[in-house]
């Protein structure tokens, strides 16, 4: 990004401090920095030892062939014993692991002895079924707690899990099948969803009709709905016919750290799903690790809430592994954050007296939209920490979210990863950084990152270009499954000897790393870069946006110009005077140069399942051209609404 544009940019002066308490208190302090940074595998080291390791490792890392790293490599241990076992025998077995909340209003409380119980016996069953270390099971579930012994049965036998989010069509599901080459699938009748009971198991039985998925024997099926499933006799079996009849008791075996732990994959803009592998000693000592400094978890008191679905990594890290690595408790939910009223999330909060809550942008923007008034009417006051993932969060959201929901006290943790980095890279510490509103900030303790020019030349404070990641870590993926040359070229290729995360980014006066998208989504003005995300930010803060989505169409005059799509807030009704007004709202922000051509208020945005908004089908819009591939989109028939917008277009 040139310079003269970067000067324009969205000043963001608002900063919070840590409160005192909190810091007072903190897990990590700002020491672990400099720790990290006079001996950074020293560091990693010792933050190894959170785990209970059958053989310790005497050697931390080794990189003698890279990119492709080995952490931990002689130690051994079961990832499973770290998340379950060890609690129990620690004393804590009485101890809630998942406070279960399903859509229907029915809950279950699931203690560490629960939960050893109910992992031997899934362990127990797989192993029936034959499964054995290094087959791959996948797993196409809600998200309710067989999820979660699902895929720790499969980590205690050292069997890689592939989950694949229950939101994926009979297409999604064979492509990943096929390629994991997956003996077993665990799935369900179908779960709860908006109010529905939604089938799961058509999909599965659609899935396995394709070529290339011949391997699969045994699909266990989970009665959560009671819809009516069609059954393959000899293939089909109910998990509590077979699951429940196993014994309570299952001893884990120790596998080496470098034993693959799952599988998951990427949808990435082209090609083919990616199969991002990651590893069982490396990948949890960086999941405990983040998770306890990032959120300062104190297991005895913390009530812990990720909303992510268990088909993301988000969940695998932040509900399964993190989380029960570090012994916590934790809230798990089955249903969407509006169903079956608006105000659900925090009335579960209160109920369970949240005190950390972990959500991606795209939710705080709904529920902004939805009204100041819904979350006023909880008690939200055991609250702590915030967390952000998923995409840049803007600066108005951040601080909407730590106002309405953290009451004005809680820190925001902004944190930017990849399902690639497999846990947190870049975020404020709560107890420590000082934070600014849409800034992700500072790489963790032990995590080398930075920003740089096309020429991989270090940028200078105060101006952009791409983030890369300078040093092996513990959770990075190892490769693509199957596919080590991808893997070369993916990330590895761009710069030599960095890692290139796709994302552009900045560092700003204080050296503070600012997100700014994926490099694809930055659009180019008369010879200037700017970035949607930052556009999109000063849209937002206007009074009358709720959310925004901008993309760069081609344009004879300028190479490209801006075209936004907002949705209004509340009251707000589009007009000639409010596109006007907006156009000079962001030009006051961000400078002229950054003026959207057009603005288009509309109803939604297109979003995947995951919540990322689809840039690529707005530029078809925009640049007035059929509509590319739209079957990844939570609601294709949003793309209708938004055509139907389009002659009132300037
Ligand atoms: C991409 C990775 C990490 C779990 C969820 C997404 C974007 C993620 C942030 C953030 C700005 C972010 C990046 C990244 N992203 N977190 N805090 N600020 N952007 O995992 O599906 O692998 O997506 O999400 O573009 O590359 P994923």
């Amino acid at each position: 990004m040139s310079n003269e544009s970067l000067a324009n940019l969205l000043k963001e002066e608002r900063r919070f401090e840590p409160p005192t308490e909190l810091a007072a208190a903190a897990n990590v302090t700002a020491d672990a920095y400099e720790r990290a940074r006079a001996d950074r595998l020293g560091f990693w080291a010792e933050q190894a030892r959170r785990l209970d390791w059958a053989t310790e490792p005497t050697e931390t890392l080794d990189w003698s062939n890279p990119p492709f790293a080995k952490w931990f490599q002689d130690g051994e241990l079961n990832v499973a014993h770290n998340c379950v076992d060890r609690h129990v025998q620690a004393g804590h077995g009485d101890r809630v692991a998942i406070h279960f909340e399903g859509e229907p209003g029915d809950s279950r409380t699931i203690t560490y002895a629960d939960l050893q119980r109910e992992v031997s016996r899934a362990a127990n069953a797989l192993t029936e079924l034959g499964v054995r270390a290094g087959d791959r099971v996948a797993i196409y579930l809600p998200m309710i707690p067989e999820a979660v012994f699902a895929m720790l049965a499969c980590a205690r036998l050292g069997a890689p899990h592939s989950v694949v989010f229950g939101g994926f069509s009979a297409d999604a599901l064979a492509t990943r099948i096929q390629d994991a080459q997956a003996r077993v699938v665990i799935t369900s009748d179908g779960g709860y969803r908006k109010g529905g009971a939604s089938p799961l198991k058509p999909a599965v039985d659609e899935a396995l009709t394709r070529p290339g998925t011949e391997d699969v024997r045994s699909v266990v099926v989970v009665r959560r709905t009671g819809q009516d499933v069609d059954w393959t006799e000899g293939r089909d079996v109910w998990w509590h016919e077979l699951v429940d009849r196993q014994s309570e008791e299952h001893t884990p075996q120790a596998f080496g750290a470098e034993q693959p732990l799952f599988i998951l994959y990427t949808s990435g803009t082209t090609g083919k799903p990616k199969g991002i592998l990651h590893t069982s000693g490396g990948y949890l000592t960086q999941a405990a690790y983040t998770h306890h400094a990032v959120f300062d978890l104190k297991p005895e008191s913390d009530v812990f809430w990720c909303t992510a679905d268990i088909g993301w990594v988000t969940g695998h890290s932040y509900i399964v592994y993190g989380p029960l690595a570090n012994g916590a408790t934790q809230v798990m939910y089955e249903g969407t954050p509006d169903s079956p009223h608006k105000g659900r999330w925090w009335e579960i909060a209160e109920k369970y007296g949240v005190t950390i809550f972990y959500t991606a942008p795209t939710a705080i923007r709904a529920c902004m939209k939805w009204g100041d008034d819904i979350p006023a009417k909880y008690d939200l006051s055991a609250l702590r920490i915030l967390g952000s993932v998923g995409e840049p969060i803007n600066p108005e959201a951040w601080v909407w979210y730590r106002e309405h929901i953290g009451g004005g006290r809680t820190p925001v943790v902004d944190t930017w990863w990849q399902t690639e980095t497999g846990s947190i890279m870049i975020s404020p510490l709560p107890g420590v950084t000082a934070t600014k509103p849409g800034s992700a900030q500072v790489p963790l303790p032990g995590i080398a990152a930075t920003v740089v020019d096309d020429e991989a030349r270090e940028v200078p404070d105060g101006s952009g270009g791409y983030l890369v990641l300078t040093e092996p870590w513990p959770s990075m993926l190892r490769t693509i499954w199957g596919d080590d040359q991808r893997y070369l070229d993916t990330y590895w290729a761009r710069f030599e000897n960095r890692y290139f995360a796709g994302d552009g980014a900045k560092k700003d006066d204080d050296g503070d790393i600012w997100l700014l998208g994926r490099v694809d989504d930055v659009m180019l003005v008369s010879g200037h870069n700017i970035s949607t995300t930052e556009v999109e930010s000063a849209l937002v803060s206007h009074p009358s946006v709720a959310e925004a989505a901008v993309v760069g169409a081609a344009d004879p005059q300028t190479t490209q110009s801006i075209c936004a799509f907002v949705i209004l807030r509340g009251t707000a009704a589009e007009s000639e005077g409010l596109v006007d007004e907006l156009r000079a709202h962001v030009a006051q922000q961000l400078g002229p140069i950054a003026k959207p051509k057009r603005v288009l208020a509309v109803a939604e945005l297109p979003k995947t399942r995951s919540g990322k908004i689809m840039r690529r089908l707005l530029r078809d819009i925009a640049e007035d051209r059929q509509l590319g591939d739209v079957t990844t989109l939570t609601d294709p028939s949003v793309m209708g609404l938004i055509q139907e917008k389009l002659p009132s277009a300037p």
